[in-house]
């Protein structure tokens, strides 16, 4: 058996053989979102997406409005950039001043994940609190950085990432009718959002039994978009009992799901899925979520008309651009500690 960097490896737990159940049968909601065009269906499919954020916190859609050619485009050129060598790819290399560009050395839970990543901002430059101080107001412009080449990879991210945005924010709507609020509950949030792109590929690895693509998290995200390629890897547990299930590539689908933003501001009616990705000993995987993050200066917390003395709020509230800065200081090194989780803001009644 070959051996793997001890830094790779995960406890036995949370390995990709643990709590699986090879065939079941249930699926996760496929949703075909040109039925929003047919006034007689479109309540059922408000609350197909409610069900869905509520049972599994994952979904798929397909006739999204995110066109063929703007995805095969972006799925090309990060191809070409990804096969370039280390020592061109690491010229846009994140740091602790330039939180994103190339990277390949994240940590999930303090374990490396098996991947490799590309990050973008959505609004370049873009406003994010300077410290991890409650106390310090202070901002700062953070702005992306792009290879030269491939030429294209700019473009053809950005144009990308904006059709992805305008779905995430349909889908928002969605989900606030789904409700009973307003179509428009949650535009404001969204003023100066901290949304970003990711590509995500995942090597060949030789101990898949030991290693993931990434490890076991929820996403801090309001909502993710996110294509996958055909080699399949993502996998869900179940928000019932915890068992993992595969999220199965459809062509031209786009995967849905739930942050913890959207959780909290739910008062945990939707449900914000772990999820992991498990790797293979001989296919490379590309993925390309986006995440649609809030304004730094949105305060998340259940929002006050779900909430009532019957169900009081499960959560004190946080102000995002600090949870995010002090999430982020995790990417670049292995921490002693656990690093902040939602879990921190939980109040016990
Ligand atoms: C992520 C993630 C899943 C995938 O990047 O947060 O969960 O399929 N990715 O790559
Ligand atoms: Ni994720």
């Amino acid at each position: 058996m070959e051996e793997l960097d001890p830094t790779y490896i995960q406890a036995p737990e949370h390995r990709s053989d643990s709590n699986f159940i090879p065939n079941q049968p249930e699926e996760i909601p496929v949703i075909d979102l040109s039925r929003l065009d047919d006034p007689e269906d479109v309540q059922n499919v408000i609350s197909e997406i409610g069900d869905a954020c509520e049972k599994w916190g994952f979904f798929q859609v397909i006739n999204h409005g995110v066109p063929c050619d703007t995805r095969q485009l972006v799925e090309k050129t990060v191809k070409t950039f990804f096969d370039l060598p280390m020592e061109e790819k690491v010229k846009v290399k994140r740091d602790e001043v330039n939180p994103v560009g190339y990277h390949d050395e994240e940590h999930t839970k303090n374990v490396r994940d098996w991947k490799e990543v590309f990050d973008s901002y959505f609004k370049d430059p873009m406003v994010i609190p300077s410290s991890t101080d409650l106390e310090d107001d202070g901002l700062r412009l953070v702005y992306n950085q792009w290879p030269h080449f491939p030429s294209d990879f700019r473009k053809s991210c950005e144009q990308y990432a904006r059709h992805a945005e305008k779905l995430a924010l349909k889908l928002i709507e969605l989900i606030s009718l789904s409700l009973g609020l307003p179509k428009e509950r949650f535009h404001d949030y969204f003023k100066e959002q901290m949304s970003f792109l990711r590509i995500n590929r995942y090597p060949p690895c030789p101990r898949p039994d030991l290693a993931l693509g990434v490890g076991h998290h929820k996403d801090a995200d309001v909502i993710s978009v996110l294509a996958q390629d055909e080699v399949g890897g993502l996998q869900v547990s179940r928000r019932s009992d915890g068992v993992w299930f595969p999220i199965r590539p459809v062509p031209d689908a786009l995967v849905i799901n739930i942050g913890n933003c959207m959780e909290i501001w739910t008062n945990d009616k939707y449900w914000s899925a772990e999820h992991r990705v498990v790797v293979n000993t001989t296919r490379e995987r590309y993925s390309i979520p986006f995440f649609l993050l809030p304004s730094h200066d949105v305060e998340v917390k259940p929002l006050e008309e779900l909430v009532s003395p019957e169900n009081p709020p499960r959560y004190k509230g946080y102000k995002w651009g600090k949870f995010y800065v002090s999430r982020n200081r995790s990417d670049f090194r292995k921490l002693d500690t656990e690093n902040i989780q939602i879990d921190d803001f939980k109040v016990f009644n």
